[in-house]
């Protein structure tokens, strides 16, 4: 999706947008554009019994006196309750809405508005990140859709129109970063498996180099090096080569300790020789939405030259089972030293992000760790798809990613964690298994990470409910959502830039 921000002028094609506020009467270019149509977009209002309610919208087709072929009338609701997150809403809603239609582009009209406190500037650079995080497509391989009859051509532009153009685009700017962070997440979780194995993957993340990243590949020769069996089991039943990158973008104060986030990275979960039940275990092409939200992140923060030190973690397997690949029972040391009882291959998340947290610790010192991961099926049994699980050891951390989550809405809810939880994962034979009981499992998955955490702060985000397969909104259609992406941008934004 191609979005610009210009002066207002009507457009000669396409569609125009203009908003109104609930229980106000038309102003700005809305009232403007009723008076070019002789009164049509008030009587259209009456038909519709069109109040401004938030997200409600009514359409003007080859409006009498416009050249435009669409007037579209958009709802804002009340204007004391607009927030820069409305904006976004709306913006997507907008796409979403013409892309059912034939037009190609659309301008919408962004006026001040009496009573908001969301400037006009803010206003028209969220309108525009919304559209464009609605306009992600992943069609790739659509090789029949990619020639879409004429009638059905797609929406492909934006034009946000203000009085307020240049101040409107610099506020955009990091946006626009921000969302190309979160769409190179969603690309990562779309992509399938036989393409996305952890190689390419890690190919994927030396792109970012180009950003001013610097971006380091263990292959599993240095991985054996540094004793990373954890990890290093899980990919053995693999033809792929198991990887571990790290991605640095050190915008910050020389010498400052970093902000670390570790992403599981499972390129494929066939559960291995513990083996998934067949149906829907094409989903598992996901369970790399961890290591996908790192590497968003890590594009958006270097894309927008944030003043801060921070490094990505990934590690890159794939679960398969074979005839070499590890067994119920088997015995495996990790690169801290610890032994872990493998009862489930299934479980396989946790052994990968033992020896990254782990490597991420000892090698860059960080402030905190926070790790990613589509980790237990049993969150969403807790949670559903709307709040991704939050464990942590810290108050402070816990709170600020709660509020970061609140207020771009990629909401998280913290879990509990303590002692009884943690004794469930002793094992008879090894420090430690991969699996509790029957119950708590997203807990237990938790307290397995946190023995690899040395008791520097660190949270443990399961986003096995949110980062694929989540309910449409407005400005997500896509099957990997990029969730994580927005609520660590606001988090580093918020409390951890110079
Ligand atoms: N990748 C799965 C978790 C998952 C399930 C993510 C569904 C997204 C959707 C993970 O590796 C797994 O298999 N977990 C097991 C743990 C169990 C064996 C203790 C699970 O949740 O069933
Ligand atoms: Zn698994
Ligand atoms: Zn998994």
């Amino acid at each position: 999706m191609n979005v610009t921000f210009a002066d207002f002028s009507l457009p000669k094609t396409g569609a125009v947008a203009v908003f109104a506020a609930e229980g106000k009467p038309l102003s700005g270019r809305a009232a403007e554009i009723d008076k070019k149509t002789g009164g049509a977009l008030k009587r259209a209002m009456k038909g519709a019994e069109f109040k401004g309610a938030k997200g409600q919208m009514i359409d003007l087709l080859s409006p009498k006196g416009l050249s435009a072929a669409r007037v579209v009338l958009v709802g804002l609701g009340k204007p004391e309750k607009l927030t820069a997150s409305v904006f976004e809403t709306l913006g997507g809603s907008l796409v979403g809405h013409l892309e059912k239609t034939a037009d190609k582009t659309v301008a919408v009209a962004v006026d001040p508005i009496k009573g908001s406190s969301v400037s006009e500037e803010e206003a028209a650079a969220h309108l525009a990140f919304g559209a464009k995080l609605r306009g992600y497509k992943f069609d790739k391989y659509q090789t029949k859709k990619k020639r879409p009859a004429p009638s059905k051509t797609k929406l492909g532009k934006v034009t946000v129109m203000s009085g307020v153009t240049t101040q409107a685009r610099r506020h955009f700017s990091p946006l626009g970063k921000i969302a190309d962070g979160v769409c190179l997440a969603r690309d990562l979780v779309n992509e399938p498996a036989n393409i996305l194995h952890p190689a390419e993957f890690a190919g994927r993340a030396k792109e970012l180099a180009k950003l001013g990243v610097k971006v380091d590949v263990l292959g599993e020769k240095a991985m054996q090096k540094l004793g990373m069996g954890a990890l290093l089991g899980v990919g053995q039943g693999s033809v792929r080569e198991s990887q571990l990158v790290t991605m640095q973008w050190m915008g910050g104060e020389k010498g400052e300790a970093p902000v670390a986030f570790v992403g599981k990275g499972v390129c494929f979960d066939t559960g291995g020789i513990s083996l998934k039940p067949g149906a829907g275990m094409e989903d598992m092409k996901g369970d790399m939405g961890g290591a996908a939200c790192v590497t968003g992140l890590m594009h958006a923060l270097a894309a927008r030259k944030a003043p801060v030190n921070a490094v990505g973690v990934i590690g890159l397997v794939e679960n398969m089972p074979d005839a070499g690949a590890q067994r119920p029972g088997d015995i495996v040391t990790a690169a801290d030293g610890q032994t872990i009882e493998v009862i489930n291959t299934d479980a396989e998340g946790r052994l990968v992000l033992a020896d990254a947290l782990w490597y991420t610790q000892d090698k860059f010192d960080p402030k905190f760790m926070i790790d990613l991961a589509t980790l237990t099926g049993a969150i969403m049994v807790a949670l559903g798809q709307e709040y991704a699980g939050l464990f942590s050891n810290d108050d402070e951390l816990s709170e600020q990613l709660t509020s970061s989550g609140l207020s771009v809405n990629e909401k998280v809810w913290r879990l509990p964690m303590g002692e009884p939880y943690d004794k469930m994962i002793n094992s008879k034979f090894a420090d430690m298994k991969n699996v509790g009981s029957r119950y708590g499992g997203s807990i237990t998955a938790a307290q397995f990470l946190q023995r690899f955490v040395d008791g520097r702060p660190w949270a443990h985000i399961d986003i096995a409910g949110t980062a694929m397969n989540s309910p449409a909104s407005a400005i997500n259609t896509s099957w990997g959502s990029g969730y994580g992406v927005r609520l660590l941008n606001k988090l580093v934004a918020d409390h951890y830039e110079n």
